[in-house]
């Protein structure tokens, strides 16, 4: 399996670390230096439905594809536009496709988790073209008072459409029960019959955990990943990782001993979009001609559950 081609699409509104600062007691200099982050993007006239139309279509443009060529739409997305249908059948509806759709919720670790996904039935020859398409609006779930939250996240949509090829060399995915590392709560509904409801909630993390299993699993993941395949750490052009956090970023960076011009980054611009994170950023890569067929790509996400996924693909 291969990548075809890749799209992305981002909220047209920047928010500052400094217009934060006027209803949270926070700093352009703290967000900065525990985090990276100086904007990111955040929905208002947008939906996730109409972010995942534009990153899609451009994904399908950069495969010079149509939509009637697609045979499965996978999106990966931690709230979707609606509760149901899901969010793949509506954007199934904008861009015109026939085939089924489904959505899959492995919070950021989502685009892994659909790329291992998608392989078993490009390689069957049952699918021929796969649509993954990662839309998030982390800010429906965060709590605007809450400063250790809401500075982090932002808004986006990435896409790729994956095909048969030479491409994908391995892949790897993991889970581990964590309800409170990383959470937030559904609308329990008003079921007259149920005594005890836990009530809706807005995400709540605990940091410092979450960054201890980041760079943890990662670094693990993506050693893995390379072992599988038969190939040196040293050998891998980019490491496209979720951009959560630029010091675990530089964490992993150091534990695999690779130098900084490997690992791209673009959380300065776009905070942690969660599971539309990488396919972001490699859609920027892919754009800006930074990927060139036969280079080695090491991609790895991690999120709540705890989930972590990573795969090391060949571009071609
Ligand atoms: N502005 C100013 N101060 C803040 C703040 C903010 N936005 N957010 C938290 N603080 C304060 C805390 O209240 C705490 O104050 P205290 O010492 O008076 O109690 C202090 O900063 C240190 O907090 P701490 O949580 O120890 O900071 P940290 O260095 O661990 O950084 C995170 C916090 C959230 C940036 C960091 O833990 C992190 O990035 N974790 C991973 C999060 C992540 O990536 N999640 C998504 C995974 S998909």
């Amino acid at each position: 399996m291969r990548i075809l081609g890749t799209g992305s699409a981002l909220p047209a509104r920047r928010v500052t670390n400094e217009e934060l600062t006027a209803f949270l007691d926070t700093s352009d200099e703290w967000i900065r230096t525990r985090t990276g982050i100086a904007e990111r993007r955040v929905l208002n006239e947008e939906s996730v439905l109409s972010l995942a139309r534009e990153a899609s279509l451009r994904a399908l443009e950069n495969a010079g594809l149509n939509a009637d060529d697609i045979d499965m739409i996978i999106v990966s997305t931690a709230k979707g536009e609606t509760v149901t249908p899901a969010t793949a059948n509506l954007l199934q509806g904008e861009i015109g496709a026939h085939c089924p759709a489904f959505d899959l919720n492995a919070a950021c670790s989502g685009f892994l988790y659909a790329l291992d996904l998608a392989q078993p039935y490009i390689d069957s020859g049952k699918a021929q073209r796969i649509l993954i398409t990662c839309a998030e609006a982390i800010s429906r779930l965060c709590d605007w008072t809450d400063r250790s939250t809401c500075v982090l996240f932002g808004d986006g949509a990435g896409a790729a459409i994956v095909g048969a090829g030479e491409g994908l060399l391995a892949t790897r995915l993991t889970s581990v029960p964590n309800l409170g590392a990383l959470n937030a709560y559904h609308d329990p509904g008003n079921n007259p019959f149920q005594e005890h409801k836990h009530p809706a909630s807005y995400l709540h993390m605990a940091g410092q955990e979450v960054f201890k299993f980041a760079v943890s699993t990662s670094s693990a993941d993506l050693r893995a990943v390379a072992e599988a395949a038969g190939v040196g750490l040293a050998e891998i052009d980019f490491f496209v990782l979720h951009q959560a956090n630029m010091r675990i970023l530089e964490a992993v960076r150091t534990r695999l001993g690779q130098p900084k011009e490997k690992f791209p980054s673009n959380i300065a611009r776009t905070g942690n979009t969660s599971s539309a994170s990488v396919p972001i950023l490699l859609d920027e890569l892919n754009r800006s001609g930074a990927l060139t067929p036969g280079m080695l790509i090491a991609m790895s996400a991690f999120g709540a559950g705890l989930t972590s996924g990573a795969a090391l693909l060949r571009w071609a």
